[in-house]
């Protein structure tokens, strides 16, 4: 779509009033909602009682009036936030209410193959699974999400997630903004595509496959351009998380203001990194602090950048498109908030040591051309089948493990592609970033991840497995785009001592 600068700004300023779909039809949005606030569980005493976590089908209106089909985990869309804390076991139990196998993957969580929720642990219709996961970890800000083998993407996309926090000592000690609802928030981001009626559409295509899905909206705890009125008068903490199937985002709020980054997936950067803006690659979480000391309002603001934009990681971190308001807080000058500065040092992270590791991995993702995706996408059954994508030139074969590795011992895994930048994950472990796309990563993104964009350029990631995986119950590691994930674009490994 073309749009002079007139017509952009026009979108962004009624951006809460109208969506405006690329195809151009439009639907009539209501007033903007209040921001979703899911239901917390708080699972973190150390005797907790079994968490419930009832997957269904329901429907839901996004905030375009129409009620769309959707999935849920005990709610219409999307799930409860759950918090545990490093040091227990959390006893949970899924009941997959929906009418087909799924499966739930607890993505950032440093546990063992057999609790991992991949692929190998589906959940049939009306079946229940009862994993009990220990949780050991520093806090962070994870999620959980259906992890289907070629399944993955729709169900997700349906509302098949949720978040997880971590909390330990230090973070309960921190002096930061930890009350959840009040001036603690988990935004969910993510694209949607609304049909005419304004009902949720998904549709495969050979550009769906070779992108992953992209939609026109984007939507924040499944509402569209939420509102959230009363943050105190402070601090304000916002865990953002980019759970698209395959839109990069880029964050900002309104006039460019600074925020401050105090963690990135596997928790604590650090030392705080104040910016004006942050990329996310699907999957990445990323937590912030806005000051609301001082201000009545504030936006978030997100604009969409493809990821394959000329095949470098530059054109998607400066490229695309113009920038929506995502969420609007106000400010309640009677509420008083946490009032303390900004903290400057955030936890105990020595910069990133590859000294001494000997253990080399290459990972090269690959993908088949436009004409094979497109006729790959119309018989689109489950999965690709055949060699649609794959890594290493080997599609995901959920009866192969890839590789094995050493448990307890670093490594150094290289990953490329090719002119498409892939988010790239791996279960069961934070790793930190040596290079990405050939240089030092954002100071942001330097801290705990388990996702790293990667390009043509060379991007290497020092890990380590502390939890076993078996044969029967391995790690996947993948393409983060849900499309491509399901088309292939994974692979599977075992942990031995
Ligand atoms: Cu977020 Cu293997 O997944
Ligand atoms: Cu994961
Ligand atoms: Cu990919």
């Amino acid at each position: 779509m073309v749009v002079s600068v007139n017509r952009r700004r026009f979108l962004t300023a009624t951006a809460s009033a109208t969506a405006v779909c690329a195809s151009g039809v439009s639907f009539a949005q209501s007033a903007p909602k209040p921001l979703p606030v899911p239901r917390l569980i708080d699972a973190s005493s150390p005797e907790n009682s079994t968490v419930d976590l009832a997957l269904q089908a329901a429907v839901h209106d996004f905030g375009t009036g129409a009620q769309s089909e959707t999935f849920g985990i005990g709610q219409n869309y999307l799930g409860p936030v759950v918090r545990v804390h490093s040091g227990n076991v959390v006893p949970f139990r899924i009941s997959n209410g929906i009418d087909e196998a799924t499966t739930l993957h607890w993505h950032g969580l440093h546990i063992p193959g057999d609790v991992d929720g991949g692929p190998h642990q589906e959940i049939a219709p009306g079946d229940v699974w009862r994993p009990e996961v220990p949780i050991n970890q520093p806090a962070s800000t994870n999620w959980f999400h259906a992890h289907t083998h070629g399944r993955t993407a729709r169900q997700t996309y349906k509302g098949m997630a949720g978040i997880m926090l971590v909390e330990d000592e230090n973070s309960l000690a921190a002096d930061l903004p930890k009350t959840y609802g009040v001036d603690d928030f988990t935004l969910v981001l993510q694209d949607k595509s609304f049909d005419a009626a304004g009902r949720l559409a998904y549709e495969m295509s050979g550009e769906t496959l070779e992108n992953g899905f992209q939609g026109e909206s984007l939507v924040v705890n499944g509402a569209l351009a939420p509102v959230f009125q009363g943050v105190p008068k402070g601090l304000v903490r916002l865990r953002l998380l980019n759970a698209c199937n395959a839109r990069f985002l880029k964050v900002s709020l309104n006039d460019n203001q600074p925020f401050h980054v105090i963690a990135s997936d596997g928790g604590f950067l650090a030392a705080t990194e104040t910016v004006s803006e942050i990329s996310m690659s699907p999957g990445e979480r990323y937590e912030i602090l806005v000051d609301m000391a001082q201000l009545e309002a504030l936006d978030l603001l997100v604009a969409f950048s493809s990821g394959d934009g000329g095949g470098n990681f530059l054109s998607w971190l400066f490229g695309g498109s113009s920038r929506k308001i995502a969420l609007t807080l106000h400010q309640d000058a009677s509420r008083s908030g946490v009032l303390a500065a900004i903290p400057h040092r955030l936890a105990n992270l020595d910069p990133a040591d590859a000294r001494g590791v000997r253990k080399r991995r290459s990972f090269a993702l690959n993908m088949a051309e436009g004409g094979e995706l497109a006729a790959l996408a119309a018989n689109w059954g489950n999965v690709c089948g055949g060699a649609g994508m794959g890594i290493n030139g080997r599609p995901m074969n959920m009866n192969h493990i890839n590789f094995s590795a050493r448990l307890g011992e670093a490594e150094i895994w290289k990953i490329t592609s090719g002119e498409q930048v892939h988010p790239f994950h791996i279960h069961g472990c934070s790793f930190r970033i040596l290079r990405q796309e050939g240089s030092a990563p954002p100071a942001y993104s330097s801290g705990w991840k388990d996702m790293v964009a990667v390009g043509e350029g060379v991007s290497e990631v020092l890990v380590r497995f502390d939890h076993p995986a078996t044969e029967e119950f391995p790690y996947m590691y993948h393409c983060h785009i849900l499309e491509h994930e399901d088309c292939g674009m994974m692979g599977q490994f075992t942990t031995v001592a």
